[in-house]
């Protein structure tokens, strides 16, 4: 990762790389996450813990505390990776480790783990604006998330909306092997809805307990 990266998630909260994975790889890993979807393999994702409380009040700020239930939140479906599981996550999760070492060495945040599930958003599916980082467990700490859309159009929606402090909130497209990075703590986010499949790959980095 180049040191423009790290210096701009430093100074912003978040970073993109428009080319990460290479294209053979993308292909692989967007082959097997629409394979996990079209074997039903797939499962209704749920955030499973608490969370914050202001993820809830960016939803519905007249109700601050009816929290909303999982399926007014997001409608995307997942599946965790495991290693071992094939190459192309394994290659994957290597990129990731040596990821890992670098944001460690560059800025001593004491990564020890990530963790990572593809995800497939249907037409029409979104996760409405939320946090990453949970109530509960605040191991969470870089967000990570890595798109295998090819040829993807603007018009087709899908973008990961960042809402930045002080500015306009900023669209990103799911471009194929493209990866944004962003503080799991503090970025709100959301995913609009779009108008074809949008798979993905999304991950944290976890500091130790
Ligand atoms: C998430 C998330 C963003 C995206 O899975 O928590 O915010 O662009 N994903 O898919
Ligand atoms: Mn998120």
């Amino acid at each position: 990762m180049s040191a423009g990266f790290i210096t701009h998630l430093v100074e912003y909260g978040w970073a993109r790389q428009a080319i990460f994975l290479d294209a053979d790889l993308t292909l692989a890993l967007a082959a097997e996450c629409q394979g996990l979807n079209d074997q039903n393999l797939l499962r209704i994702a749920k955030t499973g813990r608490v969370t914050k409380p202001d993820m809830q009040m960016g939803l519905q700020p007249k109700i601050q505390n009816q929290a909303k239930t999982e399926a007014q939140l997001r409608s995307d479906q997942i599946s965790w990776l495991s290693i071992g599981q094939s190459l192309a996550c394994d290659q994957y999760l290597l990129l990731m480790e040596s990821l890992r070492q670098q944001l460690n060495r560059d800025l001593f945040l004491g990564l020890d783990d990530y963790e990572s599930h593809f995800a497939f958003y249907a037409p029409g599916a979104f996760y409405a604006q939320h946090r990453d980082r949970f109530q509960d467990d605040d191991r969470r700490t870089i967000s990570v998330v890595i798109y295998l859309n090819q040829d993807w159009q603007t018009e087709q929606g899908g973008a990961l909306r960042l809402h930045l402090n002080d500015s306009k909130p900023l669209d990103i497209a799911p471009e194929a092997s493209s990866m944004v990075l962003f503080l799991s703590a503090t970025m709100l986010h959301e995913v609009l809805p779009a108008t074809r499949d949008r798979l993905s790959l999304a991950g944290w980095f976890r500091r130790r307990l």
